[in-house]
């Protein structure tokens, strides 16, 4: 059989449309992955990196973080995997570099340890949500020591448990608050810390307050609601005997930082985790940082957690995906919608 082609969308320079050429079929290196891509999705993240084109390390580029499909191949230290295997994985391009590493491709290569298998019962579409915001989600709940973010930012270190497959989990104590409780990265932080006995107490749209119950917030407040940091520090006040570790603001702007800001010096300080740069000039009892969504944290979620939970149905594909079209063409178009906005959904394409 003659080896199969490879094609892409490229980002030839910043701020141009991405362009489907065709692409090099990569290889599998040490610990690494051949993805054939079913379905990617598309995060703020890529937008922001074709308008500008900063953390572009190889021109033309090929952006994109989550993939889903088959293996194509498996390299050296990868045999948890096999050849043909349904896989989500998350692509990381942001740090290699390497082309061969983005999502928007019709093969990708993706490490081992950032790839679970996906249940026969689960779709590619419903699939690929999940690998970065979940990255994300862990980097930002439990590294447990501090690293560096970007240049003169580190990261925040909540040390918060792991998600647990235990059903019921038990209660760790403990209570946070998710500020965008239904964005991609805000939902699945729910998720995750839900699954792992926190108390969570989230910030949305009021329109979408069943959805960030359903990823197991305890409670939910309108984001747009002027009194939404007292009602926020008044719940907090009212869960008990419970430990209050901070806020993970998957929003990040002056007017969720102003929020925050009122939330912790009401309760005593804790942790701020974001997913930008935090404020300036926090108080001395605020931890402030701003998480970066790749690190070898999750490790353990990827190998031990993502596959059962799914299969469990204890971790969902949320938020649901709105599929944009079939094929790399479309891309560019998701990306014009991702900037346009979404809500509690991932924009994806299916290829
Ligand atoms: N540092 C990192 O490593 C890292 C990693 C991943 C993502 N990020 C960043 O994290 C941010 C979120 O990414 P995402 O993919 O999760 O975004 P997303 O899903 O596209 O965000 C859309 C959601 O934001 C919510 N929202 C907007 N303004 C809000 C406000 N004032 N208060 C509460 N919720 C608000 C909306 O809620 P409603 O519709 O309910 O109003 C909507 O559901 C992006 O800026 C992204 O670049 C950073």
């Amino acid at each position: 059989m003659p080896a199969p082609t490879n094609q892409a969308a490229w980002l030839i320079e910043a701020d141009t449309p991405l362009q489907v050429d065709d692409a090099p079929l990569p290889t599998a290196g040490p610990g690494e992955l051949v993805v054939k891509n079913a379905a990617i999705a598309i995060n703020p993240l890529d937008c922001h990196m074709q308008d500008s084109g900063v953390f572009v390390q190889q021109w033309p580029a090929i952006l994109g973080c989550d993939v889903a499909g088959e293996v194509y191949e498996v390299g050296p230290d990868a045999q948890r995997f096999k050849t043909g295997d349904r896989v989500i994985g998350h692509a990381i391009n942001l740090v290699s570099g390497r082309p061969q590493d983005g999502a928007f491709a019709l093969y990708t290569v993706i490490p081992a340890d950032k790839a679970a298998i996906l249940p026969d019962a689960i779709s590619f579409t419903d699939g690929v949500v999940v690998p970065f915001a979940l990255e994300a989600a862990v980097c930002a709940l439990s590294l447990k020591v501090p690293g560096v973010a970007m240049p003169g930012v580190s990261t925040p270190a909540f040390g918060l448990p792991y998600p647990s497959l235990q059903h019921p989990v038990p209660s760790s104590g403990k209570t946070l608050v998710v500020y965008g409780g239904s964005s991609s990265v805000g939902s699945m932080t729910t998720q995750l810390a839900t699954a792992a006995g926190i108390d969570v107490i989230s910030i949305a749209g009021a329109h979408n307050f069943d959805f960030s119950k359903r990823c197991g917030a305890a409670q939910v407040f309108d984001h747009k609601d002027p009194l939404v940091a007292d009602k926020v520090i008044e719940a907090v006040g009212k869960s008990g005997q419970n430990e209050f570790v901070g806020i993970f603001d998957a929003i990040a702007t002056p007017e969720t930082y102003a929020h925050d800001l009122a939330i912790l010096a009401k309760l005593g300080g804790g942790h701020l985790a974001c997913v930008h740069p935090p404020p300036a000039d926090v108080p001395v009892n605020v931890k402030a940082g701003m998480i970066f969504a790749i690190n070898d944290v999750t490790t353990p979620v990827w190998k031990d957690y993502v596959t059962p939970a799914l299969q469990a149905g204890k971790l969902q594909c949320l938020p649901p995906p709105t599929v944009i079209g079939k094929g790399l063409e479309h891309i560019q178009d998701a990306l014009k919608k991702s900037k346009a906005g979404v809500s509690a959904t991932k924009l994806v394409v299916e290829l």
